[in-house]
């Protein structure tokens, strides 16, 4: 997979060289290319904001700009322009137009590695559509994914209304709250899409338990219940004994127990969308003593 990112904060990517990411960049299993915007403005100053037509406050992101960055950046897939995550944040922020042509662009596709789609933008904005683990696996086998950060009030609507005629466009927000620009926004979903991505995970399985991983089904839908390690006590606190017996059928029921109590407690919006038909009576039990109220023929109307 190819990521380029389009910010006025380089630097804020410097995390990607670190870490399974990092690793993942370093064996060229990801190629990332981190471009500052202002290269591609031409005043002086390098401007690339404006006040808003209509007024109000705040700025506005110049759709110029941002128009030549996504041409160079589109364009560049096809030749040059990739830069190394595992090089380090200083490499990571070198934008990499007109570099001499990168030998990772001309490799070959892996047996099992998506076929090359073409680009598409992903926007990061807190008007956007939320992002799911669900979005994250789709994503995940794209071939080319460009991230555009906007700042201030937005980019200019046009950007994107341009980008929709060329390319699929998604505006994507993690969550209910605002952050002063993207930058985080995007490293967050690099992280949940890029550990999706085959070979990324030192462990082919870790993913399919994950709290809200399809996996093979059987905690779908659910939060991940607690862990433990070495030593069996400590500081006066026992590891559940159940962990310890070796009963792997007595293991799974206890983990789903734990993971049922932690949604119904931390999660009720995820509890009341499990799928009747996949609970067990244990399951609605132990839904109902964490005090969510299971719906369905148990239940008086
Ligand atoms: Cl994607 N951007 C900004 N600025 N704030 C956010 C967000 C994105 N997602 C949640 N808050």
């Amino acid at each position: 997979m190819r990521i380029d990112i389009i910010t006025i904060f380089p630097d804020y990517f410097g995390p990607l060289g670190v870490s399974l990411i990092g690793k993942a960049a370093q064996r060229g299993d990801i190629i990332f290319g981190v471009h500052d915007l202002r290269s591609w403005a031409h005043d002086p100053h390098r401007t690339v904001d404006d006040t808003p037509f209509g007024g109000g406050p705040g700025m506005v992101m110049k759709p110029e700009p941002w128009g030549e960055a996504l041409d160079a950046v589109t364009a560049a897939a096809g030749s040059s322009s990739a830069t190394g995550a595992a090089t380090g944040a200083a490499r990571l922020a070198a934008d990499g137009r007109g570099s001499a042509a990168d030998p990772d662009l001309d490799r070959e596709l892996q047996p099992g590695q998506q076929q090359d789609d073409g680009p598409q933008l992903i926007v990061p904005t807190p008007a956007g559509v939320v992002f799911t683990q669900a979005m994250a696996g789709e994503l995940a086998r794209a071939s080319h994914l460009i991230f555009a950060c906007g700042r201030y009030e937005g980019i200019d609507a046009r950007v994107v209304d341009e980008a929709r005629t060329r390319m699929p466009v998604r505006e994507i927000t993690i969550g209910d709250y605002v952050l002063a620009g993207g930058e985080p926004a995007v490293l967050v979903m690099i992280e949940a899409i890029c550990r999706l991505i085959p070979g990324v995970l030192g462990n082919a399985e870790s993913a399919t338990d994950d709290s809200f991983g399809a996996g093979d089904g059987t905690m779908s839908g659910l939060v991940e219940g607690p862990a433990y390690t070495r030593p069996r006590t400590w500081r006066g606190l026992d590891v559940p004994k159940v962990l310890l017996s070796g009963d792997h059928a007595a293991i799974a029921r206890w983990r789903r127990d734990h993971a049922l109590r932690r949604t119904a407690q931390n999660r009720p919006d995820l509890a009341a969308r499990l799928p009747h038909a996949a609970l067990s009576t244990r399951d609605r039990q132990v839904l109902s003593e964490a005090g969510f109220a299971v719906s369905g023929e148990d239940v008086a109307h």
